[in-house]
């Protein structure tokens, strides 16, 4: 087995932090007094790497308030390895309460992580998080700052209970709010469900955002092996953020950035993992975004090729039966990267000291029903398709293996809401008289339309339907959906039509055509009848005058692309702070 511990090692005085604390100059000095100051001996901490511990921990957010106490174990193991940690509170996106998405502060907390990284005296990093956008953002602001880095994945909640059945967060949210809509269930019941949906501390323990992401980071190899699916409130889960204090501490000593393990083969490995797992369509875009940050340009077509090489092979809700803690105890990520060995890079580095290829050897499966055999797959392809065709030149994607079969090749007329206002504000009207065949289309809930892409894309079936008992129709929009949502939803649609992408010229009654297994979604509207709509076309008023808005406007770049900021995306030279 490998044994990195004889790896070379820095010097004490090659830390990245001696140019702060070591050096005879009166910054040095000042730095020192100050940390006196903070009450530390020069024993405690001169010559040792300093870790910085990044905590997204708030009262706001319920997925993360178990990280005061999760940093508390990280700082542990930091001083029992010989490391000096710092913990810094950093801003945290909470999916439920942040609006109008989280997804519009992805980038300011990357670039918080990155700036904090840079501009501190800090030779290793942990980062703590978990809810959706919060394992993109951190890591791509680490890949920018390419220190040691190890990810402490926030873990699933507990499982959700309502009398005699599971729940899955969010995705039981969504089905029995249209259970009370179509009449079905009371105000008695819902303060019951209010009760039982979310049940302890931890991230979306449906395969949603959260589960896709960081199940993508520890396949990346920026997790200890396992971290990904242990339950916030284990003990187990204390005991990894002990772990991973111990271990950062050695990778500073071996210098083992982060772009020595973010490298193109471990984004193919999370390209695949994702799509074997059914994972959350939110993947697309932050993979995208944080290869970006690697240097690494993966693309809508990467997905595509890659999908149809994989199997989906776990039952995990929205698009199967299970929850994450039963993925935890089935074998978890290590026992299911065990059925994928034959597609994925098994010799590269991770932050363990062993490769990927000795962390799987022996990793086993103990329940086939939530981690299928290869020869019993839920679906014979990945689960999420990117599609193209003249609505979506750019691409779009569609997460079909939680939807209705039959919507998977369909044709029907559109029903164009202009935003998610006049949305939320006609789709009841009988008016409209909206069939199980109609195409519901949304727009401008794009990257700038939205903006920040919120998860409007599974669009409401109106309550004469659901009453009727229709449960899915083709909806499409340029927005995301919620990794716990489900449905015959087209996404991402790009170039969004807020900048006057193709969407933006679809006309209520217009023909659409969604072909799944031609990888087709088509405005089936002549060309020439499209040129004279786009001739009397105008952009609509930018939403930000000033203020962050008006930052992320000009600068995000458009779903198929990751929507970063092109000021962040682009390639150049940032200069070490010390070198003045
Ligand atoms: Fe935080 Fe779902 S709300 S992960
Ligand atoms: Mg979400």
């Amino acid at each position: 087995m490998t044994d990195d511990r004889k790896a070379a090692r820095l010097t004490p005085e090659e830390l990245r932090s001696h140019q702060w604390y070591g050096t005879d100059g009166l910054r040095s000095f000042s730095h020192r007094a100050r940390t006196r100051q903070l009450g530390y001996l020069p024993e405690e901490h001169l010559g040792k790497p300093v870790v910085a511990v990044l905590n997204t921990w708030s009262d706001i957010n319920p997925c993360h308030s178990h990280l005061r106490d999760r940093a508390q174990a990280v700082k542990r193991g930091v001083w029992q390895a010989g490391g000096f940690p710092l913990e810094f509170p950093v801003s945290t996106l909470s999916e439920t309460f942040q609006k109008p998405t989280p997804m519009l502060y992805r980038n300011l907390l990357a670039m918080e992580t990155e700036e904090l990284l840079r501009s501190y005296p800090v030779d290793g990093a942990v980062l703590l998080g978990g809810c959706d956008k919060s394992t993109p953002a951190l890591l791509m602001g680490a890949a920018s700052a390419d220190l040691p880095t190890v990810f402490v994945p926030a873990g699933p909640m507990l499982p959700g209970h309502w009398r005699n059945e599971v729940l899955g967060s969010g995705t039981d949210m969504w089905k029995y709010w249209d259970e009370r809509r179509a009449g079905l269930i009371g105000d008695c019941e819902m303060g019951e469900l209010e009760n039982g949906l979310a049940r302890s501390a931890g991230h979306c323990m449906t395969m949603g955002t959260a589960s896709t992401l960081t199940a993508a980071a520890e396949v990346l190899g920026v997790t200890l092996p396992g971290a990904s699916s242990i339950p916030a409130v284990d003990s187990g889960h204390e005991r990894m953020a002990a772990a991973s204090g111990l271990r950062i501490v050695e990778l500073v000593w071996q210098q083992r950035t982060l772009s020595q393990i973010l490298t193109a083969d471990a984004y193919e490995d999370a390209v695949a993992t994702v799509l074997a797992l059914g994972g959350s369509t939110n993947a697309v875009i932050h993979l995208i975004a944080m290869a970006g940050r690697s240097g690494i340009k993966l693309t809508l077509d990467d997905f595509d090729r890659i999908a149809r090489t994989v199997p989906v092979l776990a039952d995990l809700r929205p698009g199967g039966r299970y929850l994450m803690e039963d993925f935890h105890f089935a074998g978890g990520l290590p026992g299911f990267l065990g059925r994928l060995t034959d597609v994925l890079h098994l010799d590269r580095p991770t932050v363990a000291h062993t490769t990927l290829r000795e962390q799987l050897d022996g990793a086993a499966v103990h329940n086939a029903d939530v981690i299928r055999e290869r020869t019993d797959p839920l679906a014979e392809e990945g689960g999420v398709a990117v599609l193209r065709g003249n609505l979506c030149p750019d691409g779009a994607v569609i997460k079909h293996i939680a939807a209705a079969p039959h919507l998977l090749r369909h044709t029907g007329p559109a029903v164009v809401f202009d935003d998610y206002q006049e949305l939320q504000r006609t789709i009841n009207d009988p008016a409209l008289a909206i069939t199980p065949d109609h195409v519901l289309v949304l727009r401008n809930a794009g990257p700038q339309g939205g903006p920040g892409m919120p998860e409007y894309g599974m669009l409401p079936i109106p309550d004469y339907l659901l009453k009727q008992g229709v449960r899915d129709m083709v909806r499409i929009s340029d927005a995301r959906m919620s990794g716990t949502s489900y449905g015959a939803c087209v996404l991402h649609i790009a170039p969004e039509s807020f900048v006057g992408g193709p969407l933006a010229l679809v006309r209520t009654g217009d023909p659409i055509t969604l072909d799944v297994g031609a990888r087709l979604l088509r405005l089936d509207v002549d060309d020439e009848e499209l040129e004279r709509r786009r001739a009397s076309w105008a952009r609509p008023p930018a939403r930000y005058g000033r203020g962050y808005g008006a930052l992320y406007q000009e600068q995000i770049t458009q779903a198929d692309t990751g929507c970063d900021f092109a000021f962040l995306a682009r390639e150049g030279e940032v200069p070490d702070p010390y070198a003045g």
